[in-house]
């Protein structure tokens, strides 16, 4: 569905709720990494791009000194007073947007309270950042409500202690970046040590981004992150560096007895996924597909292997791809984001996108008994206002 029909969805809904037409509307997109996995936290590198799937939030203030949130999604109202501060409470979504209000700069929490409709195309808890769209969009309804902008980083940041202390998941920076930062046509590689981005452009028309999601979230997911988390940090203790950004395959490969072996194949994850964003940049720039693919595929082989944040419908989908190669139109395939179930990402050539999508949902029910859900996505732009 478009962003406008689902904004105007969003402004009905809320008319209905609330009695009157919003005063505000903001749409923040999702967004698929293409390859750089569980590097952020690493001070490293990712190369997300923002895509055509948003959480819309349309608003307006009111007079009581508290927010009443309706998700469509989840059919739940959740209200809260902002008095004497806000608190962590339930339902659990509500702590994103929760947390961006506690942590907005003065005089935001000084003001009143707001209600407010979220609308969205984003599927939830699928692994394509729906929780940093909504902390995003909160940010950016809060800027409007109070005629203030925050810079850029400061804005991803405050999503980013949002998510640490509201919603209790240590994640790293890139998701809440590209949701701001994202632009149209392009990928974003990010350096997360010096928060630079470097636009590159996808813009060849013959390449397709296609997403599979296994519909499928496994339990472990958050436990599994923060553990991930800090075996890396114990890896970088034992290399002396500041953190695996800094280490190399040979510091690695020299320190490996003084480490469990379970902490090196994390680190190695890491420190060989950093070379391959930054090589998978380069060919994007090149145009040299046939190299992005091998880079996502390893990748993948790295996330399942060293770093066993995969899942078997995950790994079932990138068989499938692999099995399909090159002849048959797929360029490469790796699962994306935090993993434990969630979305694949391919790149797939233009013309074979409705041959290849036949395919993988043909074989991936075949093989699991699970429907996938498949659609490709333009690179999008960062969150926006669409009426103020
Ligand atoms: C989640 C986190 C990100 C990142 C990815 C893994 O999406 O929110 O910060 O760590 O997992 O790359």
């Amino acid at each position: 569905m478009s962003l406008d029909l689902m904004a105007g969805r969003a402004a009905e809904l809320f008319a209905r709720c609330f009695g009157h037409p919003p005063r505000w509307l903001v749409a923040a997109p999702g967004r698929v990494n293409l390859i750089g996995e569980h590097t952020d936290y690493n001070d490293g590198f990712v190369l997300p791009m923002a895509i055509e799937r948003h959480i819309i939030i349309a608003a307006d203030t009111n007079t009581r000194r508290q927010v009443t949130l309706h998700s469509v999604t989840t059919g739940e109202t959740a209200t809260f007073s902002l008095r004497p501060k806000v608190e962590r409470g339930e339902p659990g979504w509500s702590n994103y947007v929760r947390g961006v209000i506690a942590g907005f700069p003065q005089p935001r929490n000084k003001s009143a309270g707001f209600d407010a409709v979220i609308e969205s195309t984003l599927p939830y808890g699928g692994g394509l950042a729906s929780s940093a769209a909504l902390e995003v969009a909160t940010a950016t309804l809060l800027e409007t409500m109070t005629g203030q902008t925050l810079d850029p980083i400061e804005k991803a940041l405050l999503c980013q202690r949002a998510e640490h202390d509201f919603a209790g998941v240590p994640c790293g920076i890139m998701d809440q970046f590209t949701s701001i930062l994202a632009r149209e046509n392009h990928a974003l590689l990010l350096d997360c040590r010096s928060r630079t981005t470097t636009p590159v452009a996808m813009t060849d028309p013959t390449v397709t981004v296609l997403i599979i999601n296994t519909n499928i979230r496994h339990k472990l997911a958050e436990s599994e992150y923060a553990k991930r988390r800090s075996q890396c940090e114990a890896a970088a203790r034992v290399l002396k560096v500041p953190a695996l950004r800094d280490a190399t395959p040979e510091l690695l490969e020299a320190a490996r007895g003084q480490m469990e072996p379970v902490v090196f194949r994390r680190a190695r994850h890491v420190i060989s996924e950093n070379e391959r964003t930054v090589q998978a940049a380069q060919a994007i720039q090149a145009s040299d597909w046939a190299k992005v693919g091998q880079l996502m595929y390893a990748s993948h082989t790295s996330l399942r292997e060293d770093y066993e944040v995969s899942c078997p419908e995950l790994d079932t989908v990138v068989e499938i791809a692999h099995a399909m190669g090159a002849a048959g139109g797929m360029i490469g395939c790796r699962m994306t984001g935090g993993g434990f179930g969630g979305c694949a990402v391919s790149l797939v050539k233009t013309e074979a996108v409705q041959r290849t999508t036949r395919k993988l949902d043909e074989l991936y029910e075949q093989k699991t008994g699970r429907q996938p859900a498949i659609f490709s996505s333009r690179p999008a732009a960062g969150v926006r206002i669409l009426r103020s």
